[in-house]
């Protein structure tokens, strides 16, 4: 459904993404890991135009996505829910799910699937969003992705810094959406535990290059772990 061939990306002289292919295929949930400063956060906004790639093609559905702007890849059907997840503390729940609905397809009102995924947005759907716990935003910012109706969500590290329950209840719905919903997930992630929990397929990154993949029940058979941090 996603595919990256030969990308090439520079912050200035320094060249952070080397050549990076993979593939995310329809329907799976697939892991992008590395450790810390490899280059993942990059690609994905390399993925959403939020950078410029230098070289290389970015396809979606098979068509060629790299030029577009943005909002035409949201429209397109790529959602994504940003490291640090980017929540408007001053806008309540229920506005912040609506910042998600930008495009022209949006429901005009919160569809119920997402307060059934996520019952305490539903609960705190009037208090700000800097009220509620890390957990809870990370709950809320896939909310929001989820309101633009995409195909592919794409996940920069949600389990940062949130409590082992709640990464827990995240894990189970991203697989629900997936399994489900017939949903395509790309998920960064550096915690080896979860990922296992999660991953159809794995591609593993080191220094801006893809250096291994594979399916997610051979995580620990390719012995891959030492190529993340955690
Ligand atoms: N805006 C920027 N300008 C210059 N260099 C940057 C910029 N953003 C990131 N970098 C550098 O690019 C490299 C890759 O960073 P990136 O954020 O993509 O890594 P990451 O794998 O997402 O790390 P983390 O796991 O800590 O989130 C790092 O060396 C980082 O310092
Ligand atoms: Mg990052």
């Amino acid at each position: 459904m996603l595919k990256v061939e030969h990308v090439h990306q520079y912050y200035g002289g320094s060249h952070i993404l080397r050549d990076v292919s993979f593939e995310v295929p329809e329907g799976t949930l697939t892991v992008l890991m590395g450790r810390n400063g490899v280059g993942k956060t990059t690609m994905v906004k390399a993925l959403m135009g939020i950078v410029s790639v230098r070289q290389g093609n970015i396809s979606f559905n098979g068509k060629l996505i790299n030029k577009l702007p943005s909002y035409e890849r949201v429209a397109s059907g790529i959602a994504y829910v940003p490291q640090g997840r980017e929540i408007f503390p001053r806008l309540t729940v229920e506005e912040n799910l609506f910042i998600g609905a930008a495009s022209h397809q949006a429901p005009k009102k919160i569809p119920e699937y997402i307060y059934d995924l996520f019952p305490i947005l539903k609960d705190m759907s009037s208090r700000n969003g800097g009220d509620l716990s890390g957990g809870q935003q990370q709950q809320l910012a896939i909310g929001r992705a989820l309101m633009s109706q995409p195909k592919m969500i794409i996940l920069d590290e949600p389990t940062e810094g949130i409590q082992p329950n709640i990464i827990q209840q995240i894990g189970k719905t991203l697989v629900q959406l997936v399994k489900e919903q017939g949903m395509t997930i790309l998920l960064i992630e550096q915690y080896l535990d979860f990922i296992r929990e999660v991953a159809d397929k794995y591609v593993v990154m080191s220094r801006g290059e893809i250096v291994a993949s594979g399916d997610g029940e051979n995580i620990d058979r390719d012995g891959i772990a030492h190529l993340v941090s955690v």
